[in-house]
């Protein structure tokens, strides 16, 4: 059978761990452009066969049908190694590092950007080199092994879409990129105290007192994160504010856009962005970018901070743009 492009997904070699059983077949691409099988389902995963190249350039393919199933697969095999406590966390950080890319292999697959695989990497490395200087690195990597698995990929698309609003609005010093990642990756962090129970029901049945228990995860996760001590105030900041908007109509403190830090004005627009295409709501309605843009427009009435939106806005008018060029060509 004669593999196609169109058909595979490119995964990280981060994914497979030595030793433990792969949960699809995995491809590598030659430089023809042909996919040959370097793995079957099952079998034990390993990593020195799967580099066939024995370079850092040889890429990994699962097909798309086996996609989702690899990443459930994976996220549900770092909560339990995030949760061990006989594992270093150093092996740790590498397992997180391999969920992360794999994770932002979904908004790779959504197309939201053009070269999205490139910012995955980017902004993994961007976390993972803002949480290495951490001198409470174990401290962190506990707080993050209580995340639901899920909202590891949330955290990640919200950074990725942030840093694509900072490129667009040309925000290019690396210590404010490195502070609005980090502060996208966590924004969510005070959920993990709130009942799973809650987060699976659709957000139109609840009561008024679960929305005002929900809303309690932004000063949690300001809590939580306050034990360490290196984490810059900026990052406290989105976590606190992630749901603000500039209207003064969010919450908890229904500021408007002038009071709203910054960086944070960012991450709520990129945030409120991917619950929708990835219909965090639970209303049963995954909207395509160019529909998530329409509704903050026209339904929402844009709430936010205008350069943030315009900045998204233009991102994914290009990236339409030239899918439609290309499907045309
Ligand atoms: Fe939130």
């Amino acid at each position: 059978m004669k593999l196609n492009e169109q058909e595979m997904v490119r995964v990280s070699k981060e994914l497979f761990t030595d030793g433990l059983p792969l949960a699809s077949e995995v491809y590598t691409r030659l430089p023809s452009g042909q996919f040959i099988l370097v793995g079957r389902k099952d079998d034990k995963s390993n990593l020195s066969a799967l580099h066939l190249m024995k370079d850092d350039q040889s890429e990994l393919y699962v097909s798309s049908e086996d996609y989702s199933k690899v990443v459930k697969h994976n996220v549900s095999l770092i909560e339990k190694t995030l949760k061990n406590e006989s594992v270093s966390p150093l092996l740790k950080m590498n397992l997180l590092k391999g969920v992360a890319e794999s994770a932002m292999s979904d908004i790779v697959k959504k197309e939201v950007f053009v070269g999205s695989y490139e910012r995955c990497k980017q902004v993994v490395s961007f976390v993972q080199e803002s949480v290495a200087q951490l001198k409470n690195f174990e401290k962190f990597i506990d707080v993050f092994s209580k995340m639901p698995g899920d909202q590891v990929s949330h955290s990640l698309a919200t950074s990725i879409v942030s840093l694509m609003i900072c490129e667009r609005m040309d925000i290019t010093m690396k210590s404010t990129i490195e502070k609005i990642v980090m502060g996208a990756f966590l924004h969510d962090i005070g959920l993990k105290e709130i009942p799973r129970e809650l987060l699976e029901k659709p957000r139109l049945q609840w009561t008024e007192e679960e929305l005002h228990y929900y809303e309690s995860h932004t000063l949690r996760g300001v809590e939580i994160l306050r034990d360490i001590k290196e984490i810059p105030s900026d990052v406290l900041s989105i976590v606190l504010e992630h749901h603000e908007n500039a209207l003064g109509l969010g919450y908890p403190r229904r500021i408007r856009d002038i009071k709203i830090n910054p960086l944070a004005r960012i991450v709520a627009v990129a945030e409120c962005f991917v619950e929708l295409i990835y219909d965090s709501n639970k209303e049963n309605i995954r909207r395509t970018p160019e529909e998530a843009i329409s509704y903050i427009e026209n339904v929402m009435g844009q709430p936010f901070n205008k350069p943030a939106f315009l900045a998204l806005k233009n991102v994914i008018h290009t990236t339409h743009m030239q899918k439609k060029l290309r499907a045309v060509g």
